[in-house]
């Protein structure tokens, strides 16, 4: 079990990194604490009825002690179920729970969770109140602004208001409706336009609620002129593709007087980690697959990715290897 982190939900909301199913596993996750020693960390979406029935409970809720502050995301619809999930998500040394109530996945959404579920907001009362009720740790929800046509500001307010009475302590809103009459969860990320002013004025006549925004930033400045309007921004597509563009959170976010790091640093400094994983008997590319993220937008960025990517495939990918080609980065000054 790893310890509990110490900051409140109050520090550690202001930028996160979303939860991104197949994307924001362990291994990218540590990537993502060398970059940022603050900003709050999502796994993927886990099914709260597959971790409680499941034997693989360890695989599902494992993560590293330096990964804090994480957060869990739990999919699912039985307040119940929820309960026991949240106690083992407690347990496990979790900071905190998010309720995914804005998944648009077809499969998610047959068994009524995710997007569907914010047609339904009695339920999603429920969900967040067992989950409450069953933990001590923040329970906070990640939603869309609307679903099909359910989409006017007042289903939005409400939703919000009657969320926040079951005891939501944070609300991440993912600023464009989903459709799920014809469109895939891909088309759900980029078709329906993306509405920050309808989140603004939500935090505007809720004051007193912690709101997230999220959806569409690119860059950190743009993030950091979200927080005067909002009290935390979430970034997912972006920091996921282009990592390295994030290395100036914890300096213009949190104020924290250090130097940003280069590709070469934070390669160097999870060589231990990849080394203790490999010896495991891990996949290199279990790593790599996220780890050549950082290295774009530089001279023979594609060749260097190229290298990792084809000895990694191949499982011939060692340390001696790794630490040549990064320090031939380190060389070039990245
Ligand atoms: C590959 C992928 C997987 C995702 N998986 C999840 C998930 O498990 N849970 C969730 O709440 N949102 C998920 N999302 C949505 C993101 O968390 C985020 O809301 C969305 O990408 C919009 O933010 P962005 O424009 O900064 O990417 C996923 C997005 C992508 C691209």
């Amino acid at each position: 079990m790893n310890s509990v982190h110490t900051n409140s939900i109050k520090n550690i909301h202001k930028l996160s990194i979303a939860p991104m199913m197949d994307c924001t596993d362990k291994h990218f996750r540590m990537i993502m604490r060398k970059i940022s020693s603050e900003a709050l960390l999502y796994t993927e979406m886990i099914v709260a009825q597959s971790l409680v029935y499941t034997n693989t409970k360890e695989k599902l809720l494992d993560f590293n002690n330096e990964e804090h502050p994480i957060s869990i995301q739990f999919g699912g619809d039985n307040p119940q179920i929820l309960k026991e999930a949240a106690r083992m998500a407690q347990d496990w040394g979790y900071d905190e729970i998010n309720f995914n109530v804005g998944c648009p996945s077809p499969r998610v959404c047959s068994g009524n969770f995710g997007a569907s579920l914010m047609r339904d907001p009695k339920k999603v009362a429920k969900c967040i109140e067992s989950l409450k009720n069953s933990c001590s740790l923040p329970v906070t929800i990640k939603h869309r602004i609307g679903v099909d046509d359910d989409d006017s500001f007042r289903y939005l307010n409400n939703f919000v208001r009657d969320i926040a009475n079951a005891g939501a302590d944070r609300f991440t809103v993912h600023a464009r409706k989903a459709i799920l009459k014809g469109l895939n969860p891909k088309q759900n990320r980029t078709i329906p336009p993306l509405k920050y002013d309808i989140v603004k004025k939500l935090k505007k006549l809720n004051p007193e609620l912690l709101i997230e925004i999220n959806g569409g930033f690119h860059n950190i400045d743009e993030s950091v002129k979200a927080l005067s309007d909002f009290d935390g921004v979430m970034i997912g597509r972006s920091v996921y593709k282009y990592p390295l563009r994030w290395s100036e959170i914890d300096q213009k976010v949190y104020g924290i007087n250090t130097k940003p790091k280069s590709a070469s640093d934070i390669i160097f400094s999870l060589i231990p980690y990849i080394e203790k994983h490999l010896n495991n008997g891990g996949k290199s590319w279990d790593i790599c697959k996220h780890l050549i993220n950082l290295v774009e937008s530089i001279p023979k960025a594609k060749v260097w990715r190229n290298q990792i990517s084809t000895k990694s495939i191949k499982k011939e990918l060692d340390i001696e290897y790794l630490l040549k080609l990064t320090s031939r980065l380190e060389e070039m000054g990245y």
